[in-house]
């Protein structure tokens, strides 16, 4: 039997978590235990997930919470370290680029058991970004590394990462996403909200270079002002942006407008059925640019860089930076045009789970 620790730790590991579980009950040599590390810990951030996407109850929570960045990681590597000396798994298998990722990559490294990475080769060339350090990190010390687009592995050749560790897996997320798609339709978030479908505009925004700083999200809310008094708007709001609103002097503003709404975070259904129907998606997320992409439904993401090219080159996806201005007339521009749905990126198929459980039941 192989054994292997599967981590996730924050709301977007979740989704690429779930497909791993489900492809690894194909191959009876496999016995996988889930770890979660408690970096996310809300309900509506991590338990919902769980139920939603039948993700099996994690075999062990290490109940880490929040922290800064140094706190955080050093608490989960503490903790996860006499996790993996009791179990003697042969792989860890880490997902994404959050501080739970590094952590626990580390952990395995230095205990000599081989480490996995799903999602890797991801680059957006800005070491200020603490998911970007994670990525690096991690796919050094590698041993198998699943590649979710064509860009992935160019930046792992660059970096002299040898090709017999490295598999174009397809996007795990994207698995999720096909596998729940169906079943959002059911959701009633749109009643809820009173919208119709292709009415409206979704906003998330959660990033600490667009949400901790006064001016940036200043002038971003700017922005949002004059979408809202086009389209109603809905923004699910990630803890961390709803702490920093009144301490930048930001709640009155988003009180007055009249069509913006925010709400708690949302669960991946209600989320899922309110992206597909969505006029306009404008975020700072990773995984919503990947899912606008299929979702055939136009993405304006508020960074000047993407660790996912292929989203813009073959899907809906538009950088649009935070100035103001240059939000305000792609979000003109995006909205006068029908979209023809877009090419869908190679191995965005819905089976990149069952290739990586594959290549991981050979080794
Ligand atoms: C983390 C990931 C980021 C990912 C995001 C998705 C890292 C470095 N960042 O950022 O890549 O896009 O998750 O959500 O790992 N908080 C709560 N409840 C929770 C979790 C967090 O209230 O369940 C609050 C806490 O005040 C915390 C803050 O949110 O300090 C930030 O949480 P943290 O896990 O440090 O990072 P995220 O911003 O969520």
């Amino acid at each position: 039997m192989t054994r292997i620790i599967n981590i996730c730790g924050a709301r977007p590991n979740f989704m690429k978590i779930a497909p791993l579980m489900r492809a690894y009950r194909k191959h009876p040599n496999l016995a996988p235990l889930l770890v979660h590390t408690g970096q996310h810990y809300d309900r509506n951030m991590s338990e919902l997930f769980f139920k939603q996407l039948d993700i099996p109850e994690p075999d062990l929570n290490l109940e880490v919470g929040s922290g800064s960045h140094a706190v955080q990681t050093a608490e989960i590597m503490k903790r996860f370290e006499p996790v993996v000396l009791e179990h003697k798994p042969q792989w860890v298998v880490v997902v994404g680029d959050v501080n739970s990722t590094i952590a626990c990559g580390l952990v395995a490294k230095k205990l000599g058991v081989k480490l996995a990475h799903v999602e890797a080769g991801l680059r957006s060339f800005d070491r200020s970004m603490p998911e970007e350090l994670n990525r690096l990190l991690t796919d050094a010390i590698s041993d198998l590394l699943f590649v979710s687009e064509p860009s992935g592995l160019q930046n792992l050749k660059h970096e002299g990462i040898p090709d017999e560790k490295v598999h174009f897996a397809g996007n795990v997320m994207i698995d999720t996403l096909r596998a729940n798609l169906e079943h959002a339709q059911h959701s009633k978030i749109l009643n809820e909200l009173g919208l119709q479908a292709g009415g409206y505009n979704v906003v998330t925004l959660h990033r600490p270079s667009n949400v901790d700083d006064a001016t940036v999200f200043g002038g971003i809310t700017n922005a949002l002002d004059a979408i809202q008094q086009d389209l109603p708007t809905i923004f699910p709001m990630h803890p961390r942006t709803v702490h920093n609103l009144p301490k930048l002097g930001l709640a009155d503003r988003f009180a007055a407008m009249k069509q913006l709404r925010v709400v708690e975070p949302l669960g991946y259904l209600d989320f899922l059925k309110l992206t597909a129907n969505a006029a306009v998606v404008v975020t700072d997320s990773g995984g919503i640019q990947e899912e606008t992409t299929i979702l055939g439904v136009w993405c304006l993401t508020v960074r000047e860089n993407t660790e996912r090219p292929v989203t813009v080159t073959n899907g809906t996806n538009t950088l649009v930076g935070t100035d103001p201005d240059r939000i305000i007339s792609t979000y003109r521009r995006r909205r006068a045009e029908t979209l023809d749905h877009p090419p869908v990126p190679d191995k965005w198929d819905g089976r990149a789970a069952e290739r990586i459980a594959e290549v991981l039941a050979q080794h």
